[in-house]
């Protein structure tokens, strides 16, 4: 509902927060892992609550990191509250490593929405802006708007007007003009999923940000938790990619701007491969150019 109301919705039951999570109440890969631990709380930790919150959504691997938690704790409310606890942790750890790469008055391009609203807190690329933010007033947000769900003008042109960061909110086809200005300095994006070589499943539109910034020269950074590294997928192409409704795709709101019949396609996300990333923030530290070898060690 954001930015013109703000609500609360309680969640009752595992299956309201698989609701929640499907239905984009609650979203950004960190927060859905939060999310899907309180949920298998609420759902006594039976088999029912695991089940219903997996398949809530499929990219975001820190829903599945947190079930995995949830499944072999012995006390699953302690357990959900640390899940929480620990990602506002790695937030701020993030945001203290990342700051360290933002040259002063940078003019930061983001993607996507990757704050407190897609976390426990704090943010993960859009934390390391704050972080550099209060360490240098100097500095602004480039906000994509990210189409089709718009979380980039909703939710990250939201967060930087109620902290008073400088933003200035573009459409997604914007980026690359900008670009090619001399108007963005560096590039920094979130992730739902880090394959084991380092390829990068964020929002749809991330790519092309990622081939951009190569292209002019910038730096490309992901800030992400180690929660949202998943070792086990050797790759990108092996990373399942969401296809959501058509009608998000075809209008806004109740308003439809393409005709009945056409075919839609509503990838929700994509897969920015390793080689265009100069750098992935975790809590543990920096990954410069990674690749197999380094997200091993950083992991260990
Ligand atoms: O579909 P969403 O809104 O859940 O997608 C969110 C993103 O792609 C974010 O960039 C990602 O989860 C990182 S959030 C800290």
């Amino acid at each position: 509902m954001l930015p013109d109301q703000t609500a609360y919705i309680t969640c009752r039951t595992a299956t309201e927060v698989a609701a929640a999570i499907r239905n984009m109440v609650v979203r950004g890969a960190p927060a859905i892992g939060c999310a899907a631990a309180f949920g298998v709380v609420l759902g006594s930790s039976s088999k029912k609550a695991f089940d219903v919150l997996a398949a809530s959504r499929p990219t975001a691997v820190n829903l599945f990191w947190a079930l995995d938690r949830m499944k072999k704790a012995a006390n699953p409310e302690a357990e959900a509250i640390a899940i929480f606890d620990e990602d506002l942790a790695a937030n701020r750890a993030m945001g203290r490593h990342g700051a360290a790469l933002m040259p002063k008055g940078a003019r930061i391009l983001t993607y996507c929405n990757t704050g407190a609203l897609a976390t426990s807190g704090h943010g993960t690329a859009l934390g390391v802006v704050r972080t550099a933010f209060e360490r240098d007033k100097t500095i602004s947000v480039i906000a994509c708007e990210t189409r089709p769900y718009l979380q980039g003008a909703r939710l990250t042109a939201w967060e930087c007007v109620q902290e008073g960061i400088p933003c200035t909110l573009i459409t997604d086809n914007m980026a690359g003009h900008l670009m090619s200005k001399g108007d963005v300095d560096l590039a920094i994006v979130g992730a739902d999923r880090i394959a084991a070589n380092g390829d990068t499943a964020n929002k749809i539109g991330t790519y092309m940000v990622g081939v951009l910034a190569r292209r002019h020269r910038l730096p490309f950074y992901v800030a992400a938790p180690t929660s949202t590294f998943d070792p086990k997928t050797a790759d990108g192409s092996a990373i399942q990619i969401e296809e959501r409704p058509a009608y998000e795709v075809t209008g806004y709101r109740g308003v439809r701007w393409a005709p009945e019949g056409v075919a839609v396609r509503n990838p929700a996300f994509d897969v920015t491969p390793a080689e265009l990333i100069s750098g992935i923030i975790c809590e543990k530290g920096v990954v410069l150019e990674p690749n197999r070898e380094r997200i091993a060690a950083i992991l260990r």
